[in-house]
């Protein structure tokens, strides 16, 4: 029986169509610009090249306000940002009480969304509101995924630094050390290269979440559901236990030959729905994995990635995205590998949370449209006289 399409699309018009909404533009945004013929990546006019001489609270400042800002400006932020650097005693409690054997996003995904229940402004969505709800999660996120840590490995809760910066009282909140001032700065680049990326998977679920009208917590409660999926946040994780099962840098070509080309498995860290070229956040992980691998004594890592990057892109032209060289990189950083999706997330929630207020100072409903191939009109015929399917 033919498909009866209930919407005013041709069978032609569906297929041309390409699948995951490849090359549709969704909606504007004067938040970030990415060029994918030329590797650019551009927040609010600002290439990220340059924003590395920023630190990532600037990058904040810049991504929710619109502007860099001024030294008063960011000693207000900073102050903002410290004066919200706890949790609800609730959502830790809660955190205590959770499995800690499953995913630590679903852990981050539950406690976020928790946390509006206690937020102060709970019941206030006003345009204010949502500014204070921004910079809290913001400022809770990182508590939230060091508590999961902590828990995780049956430690001691580490309390926050009254003093360190964003990046380094992370760093220190998962290792128990301040860490050394290179190493900052390079997670504090870091944080910054993953703060936005137009209308990825996860921010265009913060947006459709956002443009019912719903909460701002909702909203990143969903694109943080988005984040953790392979094809997305969590590739990053997939590379470094891709690595860990290298036996030596001189196995890798074979391995991925054998375990990946042999099975037609795609590579995690490879390709991009909008790079056509290296990911410009790819280059910048690549020199600091190298850098700090080479400081560390443990370049391993580093070579195998090398070795592999040549590999995919002589057979299949398919260049590092930015989750490739960030698993080597926070490897060396001590940091654990079950976190490195949540840390994807520490810092693109500012991402999220700067489209969200965008969406909710134009807003229109999101509700496109999907082409019909299902059945044609059927009658319901009395239960003793249908015919048994597939399914059970
Ligand atoms: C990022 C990604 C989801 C983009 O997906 P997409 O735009 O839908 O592209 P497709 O999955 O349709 O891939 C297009 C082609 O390239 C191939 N390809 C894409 N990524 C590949 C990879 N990492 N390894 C091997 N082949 C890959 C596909 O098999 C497909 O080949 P085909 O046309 O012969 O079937 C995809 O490249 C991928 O799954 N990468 C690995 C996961 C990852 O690193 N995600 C993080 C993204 S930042």
């Amino acid at each position: 029986m033919a498909p009866e399409s209930s919407n005013p699309t041709t069978p032609d018009a569906a297929k041309a169509q390409k699948a995951g909404l490849e090359d549709v533009v969704v909606g504007t945004s004067k938040i970030c610009f990415i060029d994918g013929k030329r590797g650019r990546l551009v927040y609010r006019g600002y290439s990220i090249d340059d924003l590395q001489q920023a630190s990532f609270e600037e990058v904040i400042h810049l991504l929710l306000y619109g502007d860099l800002p001024t030294k008063d400006q960011l000693a207000r932020l900073k102050e903002r940002l410290l004066s919200e650097r706890k949790l609800p005693r609730e959502v830790t409690s809660a955190i205590i009480s959770m499995p800690h054997s499953g995913s630590p996003m679903a852990e981050l995904r539950t406690a976020v969304s928790l946390a509006a229940l206690y937020d102060p402004d709970a019941n206030d969505n006003s345009p204010e509101a949502n500014q204070r709800k921004a910079i809290r999660l913001i400022a809770q996120m990182p508590l939230i995924v060091a508590c999961i840590n902590s828990l995780r490995r049956g430690k001691d809760l580490i309390q926050p630094s009254p003093t360190l910066g964003h990046a380094a009282n992370f760093l220190y909140m998962i290792n128990g050390e301040v860490p050394d001032p290179r190493a900052e700065r390079m997670f504090d680049v870091a944080l910054t290269l993953h703060a936005d990326h137009e209308y990825n998977a996860s921010t265009f679920a913060a947006r459709v979440t956002a443009a019912t009208l719903s909460d701002i917590h909702s909203a990143i409660t969903s694109a943080i559901g988005a984040l953790k999926g392979p094809l997305h946040g969590g590739a990053n994780e997939e590379v470094m236990r891709m690595l860990l099962e290298i036996p030596s840098v001189d196995d890798a070509e074979k391995t991925i030959r054998e375990k990946f080309f042999a099975h037609k498995r795609k590579v995690p860290g490879f390709g991009h729905r909008v790079y056509k070229t290296m990911d410009p956040r790819a280059t910048i992980l690549k020199e600091f994995s190298r850098e700090l691998g080479q400081r560390q004594h443990e370049s391993k890592w580093f070579e195998m990635s090398t070795r592999i990057q040549d590999l995919i892109v002589k057979e299949k032209n398919l260049y590092p995205n930015v989750d490739f060289y960030s698993a080597s990189l926070y490897f060396v950083m001590r940091l654990p590998i079950e976190l490195f999706t949540p840390i994807f997330a520490v810092s693109r929630v500012v991402g999220w949370a700067s489209h969200v207020l965008e969406q909710y100072a134009n807003n229109r409903l999101i509700r496109p449209m999907s082409d019909y191939t299902g059945a044609g009109d059927r009658t319901v015929a009395p239960i003793e006289k249908r015919t048994p399917n597939a399914v059970l």
